[in-house]
């Protein structure tokens, strides 16, 4: 049926395909009900263990502090997947004595069925929003983990010397690729100073759908800090020469494949986050610029050792888990944590306790 529809709609740019293999209210992957974890197609670190969300508790706790405890103080998150994050920051936050109001971004009612089970303990606590813009006016924290990875890409490549976009034409079971000339002058202009250095046949994406958030964001957002978890890199490694296939990977039953056409509807599609672009988006919706560092040295630095003998037993399972979350060959260095913010009182630039150990933000400038 899907393959049918995408046959009709036919042709169509790589973005548009993307957006809904993901996200067609009946066919679309996440759409349908799938969330990260080990029974999905694969692993996410509010999966791995309590410790990640009891340990972004603190993060919270900061951001209440640096407001100077605002009544009206709440937790905003986008793409909560099976509710995990959300269930182990309300849990910590809750034994420290603390209940703030919890908003849930959730477009997709299978979705939000699957947090309201997971959550069922807080369910005073919870709201949940269809979009951004049904959001009330709010201070406080907005957090998300493997948002932006999520976001539909435009897919551009490299030939003869001119970029082109990809367009997909479907027919039956087969999809053919084309080149066409790009129309967003905003792929052009991201890319623009290096184009000249990539080789020939060079392929990668543009996201234009960042924007939508931060755009969002800055009408929603009184006050408060952003706190954007994973994984990417900065826009000069990003379009790097040698990374001449770009990020697209998509995940099926816990393996990776290359081909974005294979069972649509029904792996999972992302590519990497440009967080360069976050660091440009958020100057220009009016938000600073306050840290940017690896999950690894950002979790350490909060005290996430500390937690864990607050909220586990040690058990090895435990200690593995905790190696997974901030070691290298783990998520401690793919992600990324970045951390933004506006109207923070007196201090225009506060010390965050995550970015201790290391502040990277210079990389994305
Ligand atoms: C990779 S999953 C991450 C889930 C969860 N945060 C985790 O770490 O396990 C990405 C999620 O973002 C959601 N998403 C994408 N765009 C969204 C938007 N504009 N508003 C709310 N959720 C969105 C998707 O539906 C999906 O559930």
């Amino acid at each position: 049926m899907f393959l049918t529809l995408l046959e009709k709609l036919s042709p169509i740019p790589f973005e548009t395909y993307m957006e809904l293999a993901l996200y067609h209210p009946d066919y679309g992957y996440y759409a349908r009900g799938n969330v990260p974890g080990k029974d999905g197609d694969f692993i996410t670190s509010p999966c791995v263990h309590n410790v990640f969300g009891a340990t972004l508790a603190l993060q919270i706790l900061e951001a209440y502090e640096l407001l100077n405890r605002p009544k009206n103080f709440v937790i905003v998150e986008a793409g909560a997947g099976a509710g995990y994050l959300a269930l182990d920051m309300l849990n910590y936050l809750s034994l420290k004595g603390y209940q703030f109001p919890y908003y849930i971004i959730e477009p997709f009612p299978v979705l939000r069925a699957h947090q309201e089970e997971t959550l069922i303990e807080f369910k005073g606590q919870i709201s949940w929003f269809k979009d951004f813009k049904d959001l009330p006016i709010f201070e406080g924290v907005f957090l998300c983990n493997e948002l932006f990875d999520a976001l539909p890409v435009h897919l551009v490549e490299k030939r003869e010397g001119e970029l082109f976009e990809i367009w997909l034409e479907f027919k039956g079971n087969e999809v053919t690729e084309r080149l066409e000339k790009i129309t967003e002058p905003e792929i052009l202009k991201r890319v623009q100073p290096y184009v000249p250095l990539w080789p020939d046949g060079y392929r990668t994406e543009v996201c234009l759908k960042a924007e939508e958030i931060y755009k969002a964001l800055s009408q929603k957002m009184k006050r408060g800090l952003l706190v954007i978890i994973d994984y990417g890199y900065p826009r000069a490694d990003y379009y790097h020469p040698g990374r001449k296939r770009g990020t697209l990977l998509c995940y099926y039953q816990h393996k990776t494949c290359e081909n974005p056409y294979f069972k649509p509807g029904h792996i999972d599609i992302t590519a990497h986050v440009d967080f360069t672009l976050l660091r440009e988006l958020a100057e220009k919706y009016g938000f600073i610029n306050l840290g940017f560092t690896q999950q690894g040295p950002y979790l350490a630095s909060l005290g996430i050792d500390k937690v864990f003998q607050e909220v586990s037993e040690g058990s090895f399972k435990d200690k593995e888990a905790l190696k997974m979350l901030v070691l290298p060959e783990g998520f401690g260095q793919s992600h990324w944590v970045l951390v933004q913010g506006r109207f923070l009182g007196g201090q225009k630039f506060p010390q965050l306790s995550g970015f201790r150990f290391s502040n990277r933000l210079k990389l994305l400038y």
